[in-house]
């Protein structure tokens, strides 16, 4: 299986309303540049990971990403941010 890549995988894994309202917030999710920089991975991945029985807090409200996505993203990170 090739390796996860953010053009493919991860991007997609981002609707169009999550990257417009986001990018009022200086969050890029569209962009590999920022997303391939580790702070900024980790921390769009907070957002989107439950927390000690709490829902993510993002997307508001939901949906949310399902185990399977979050771990898509997780290998993404630690194949070394594939483009
Ligand atoms: C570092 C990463 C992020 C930060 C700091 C952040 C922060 C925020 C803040 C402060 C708001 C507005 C307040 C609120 O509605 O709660 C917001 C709204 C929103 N965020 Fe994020 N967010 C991040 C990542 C994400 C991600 C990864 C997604 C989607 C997967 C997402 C989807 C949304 C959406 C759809 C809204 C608008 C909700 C609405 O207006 O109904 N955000 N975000």
């Amino acid at each position: 299986m090739p390796q996860v890549s953010f053009a493919a995988d991860i991007k997609p894994l981002f609707r169009d309303i999550d990257i417009s309202h986001m990018k009022s917030f200086g969050v890029e999710l569209d962009d590999y540049a920022y997303m391939s920089n580790p702070d900024n991975a980790n921390s769009v991945l907070a957002t989107v990971s439950p927390h000690s029985g709490e829902p993510p807090s993002m997307p508001p409200g939901g949906p949310y990403w399902t185990a399977a996505q979050l771990a898509l993203f997780v290998q993404w990170q630690e194949e070394g941010y594939q483009p």
